[in-house]
């Protein structure tokens, strides 16, 4: 059976890891979809390219390549062949990303291009904030994953201490705040709670537990769709 694991939620609250452990230890293929409107950043700020500009923005979206492949078992993203992985969790591309996403011509490619991953894969799971909602409403399973600012805060900050980035946990937490806001309020594509998703709160819940929480989801859902056939 095709299935599509659809999880949203906002920055720090677990998305990627969760999905990347199902993607791991289940076997579906991860699509991370902030990573593809993060490239669209890297790329603006490189070319110097200004929110309003939208010939450019179009001619952008017309001639750029954003693969995510895995290798490994490590997801890189390639823009235009380039590994930019790292580069594209750095500060400069933190704060331009969610203006960005804000575009809606950008939304509508980015849309067009998650949608047809569907038919590459087999068992999916694409996290992001408007993939329960837009992207795929009639997916599998709808996952809304959120914690509190502060814990989220705190997780974003460790990880970019892991990675060697020169940053503060207030500085984190203003930039989470920021985000935050404007992802809630996009005209297009805004971060909300699909109504029939399942909200999975996990301020004080593991990342472990926080898998096996969605993986048992999952399995109720096969055993369902079993039964059904
Ligand atoms: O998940 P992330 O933090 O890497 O996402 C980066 C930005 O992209 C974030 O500010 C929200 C935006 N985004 C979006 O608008 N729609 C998505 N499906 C995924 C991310």
């Amino acid at each position: 059976m095709l299935m599509i694991v659809a999880i949203d939620g906002p920055a720090g609250s677990g998305k990627g890891t969760v999905a990347r452990m199902i993607d791991e230890r289940l076997g579906f293929t991860r699509i991370d979809t902030g990573a593809m409107y993060r490239c669209i950043a890297l790329k603006m700020l490189r070319n110097d390219i200004a929110l309003e500009d939208e010939e450019k923005i179009k001619e952008i979206l017309s001639n750029t390549n954003i693969e995510l492949k895995k290798e490994n078992g490590e997801l890189y993203v390639l823009l235009d062949g380039e590994d930019v992985s790292k580069e594209i969790r750095k500060p400069p591309v933190n704060s331009f990303v969610s203006p960005v996403s804000s575009i809606k011509i950008i939304r509508i490619k980015m849309v067009d291009l998650q949608r047809a991953m569907k038919d590459k894969a087999e068992n999916i799971v694409m996290e992001g904030r408007d993939i329960t909602t837009v992207v795929f409403p009639d997916a599998d399973i709808k996952i809304y994953l959120t914690a509190s600012l502060e814990e989220r805060a705190r997780r974003r900050y460790e990880e970019l201490k892991e990675s060697s980035v020169d940053t503060t946990y207030a500085e984190v937490l203003e930039s989470i705040k920021a985000r935050d806001e404007n992802d809630m309020k996009k005209e297009m594509g805004a971060l909300k709670v699909a109504k029939d998703a399942i909200v999975l709160d996990n301020t004080s819940v593991s990342i472990e537990d926080t898998f096996l929480m969605v993986k048992k989801i999952i399995e109720e859902k096969v055993r369902n769709v079993g039964r059904s056939n």
